[in-house]
């Protein structure tokens, strides 16, 4: 941290956050069958705004910022967005978010808009085209301009960067020696990147991607690099899982999530942690039951946001 994070410290700490986020064992006989202990990482109790991968993500980049306005990315139902929104108001910074969808700016905002712009977020609506060429500098150039935010500190879309990924390694340290896999469910693969580099030597990182398109791998490989100048822990994507890509919920994970919320009586968000909990972890590498396992059990951690922003 430098000197003018260290000035944001305090007003961070002031929010409480519940860190290292409690660990839940789970009793599930499916899992049991298969000689696996389920751990849930309740990171959904961090705080409650800012919670999972949010606090683990923004932190460190609000630290950054230092008190200047805050300029991020998201689609019109984007979490983040949300989550960005929410923190500055805790923190008092001024936050502006860049929507995808020109169609939308003359339109009734949806909830999760509504949300954002009652949190004090100024929204600024471009065109798909643009949107997508937002990583490079003379469209982004030409967002913030348009925006009004060329001053402003910017966080990347699903707030993944350098120092984000940093922040979620935090996630992996407080798992060390906990749990033998760890899944987490991956949208831009910053929280996988950060929680593989947290992990001690002999754990797994497990990523479930929620988007099609087999990109990911070198994403993550990327982060890394960025945030730590090179790869980091022991890590890999189950491709699986999507159903056909984000925020396609069928009814067959449906029911899976009901069931599960049924046995655990924990609200299970459908777009990102249904998808990861349809992973059982014995399928792939089949596993001794627990008696032969020498001793040792096969413990996997998901780390766990509920169904809705509050
Ligand atoms: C519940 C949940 N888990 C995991 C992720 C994946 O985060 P990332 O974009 O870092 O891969 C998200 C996306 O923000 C999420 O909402």
């Amino acid at each position: 941290m430098t000197s003018t994070d260290d000035d944001e410290a305090p007003r961070l700490r002031a929010l409480r956050p519940r860190l290292p986020s409690p660990v839940q064992e789970l009793v599930d006989g499916r899992f049991e069958r298969r000689g696996v202990r389920l751990l849930l990482k309740r990171d959904d109790l961090i705080h409650p705004e800012l919670i999972g991968n949010k606090w683990r993500k923004l932190a460190p980049n609000l630290a950054a910022a230092d008190g200047r306005a805050v300029v991020t990315f998201g689609g019109a139902y984007s979490n983040h967005l949300r989550a960005t929104a929410a923190a500055g108001r805790l923190l008092g910074i001024p936050t502006v978010g860049v929507v995808r969808g020109e169609e939308l700016a003359g339109r009734p905002l949806n909830p999760s808009l509504a949300r954002c712009t009652g949190d004090g977020m100024r929204l600024h609506f471009v065109d798909r085209a643009a949107y997508r060429r937002k990583s490079e500098p003379p469209t982004l150039d030409a967002i913030l301009r348009a925006a009004d935010a060329e001053e402003a500190y910017v966080v990347p879309e699903g707030g993944s960067n350098a120092a984000a990924v940093r922040g979620c390694q935090a996630l992996g340290a407080e798992l060390r020696d906990r749990a033998d896999v760890v899944a987490v469910a991956c949208g831009t693969g910053g929280t996988l990147a950060g929680l593989a580099a947290g992990l001690a030597p002999g754990q797994r990182a497990l990523g479930i991607p929620v988007l099609k398109g087999g990109f990911l791998t070198a994403d993550v490989r990327t982060l890394q690099q960025q945030a730590f100048g090179g790869p980091r822990g022991t890590w890999d994507l189950d491709d699986r899982f999507h159903f056909g890509g984000y925020a396609r919920v069928p009814e067959e994970l449906d029911a899976f999530a009901t069931d599960f919320e049924h046995r655990h009586g924990l609200p299970v968000e459908r777009m990102c942690q249904a998808a990861v909990r349809t992973r059982d972890p014995g399928r792939r590498r089949r596993l001794p039951p627990r008696d032969d396992s020498g001793g040792r059990d096969h413990r996997t951690s998901f780390p766990v946001m509920p169904g809705k922003l509050p």
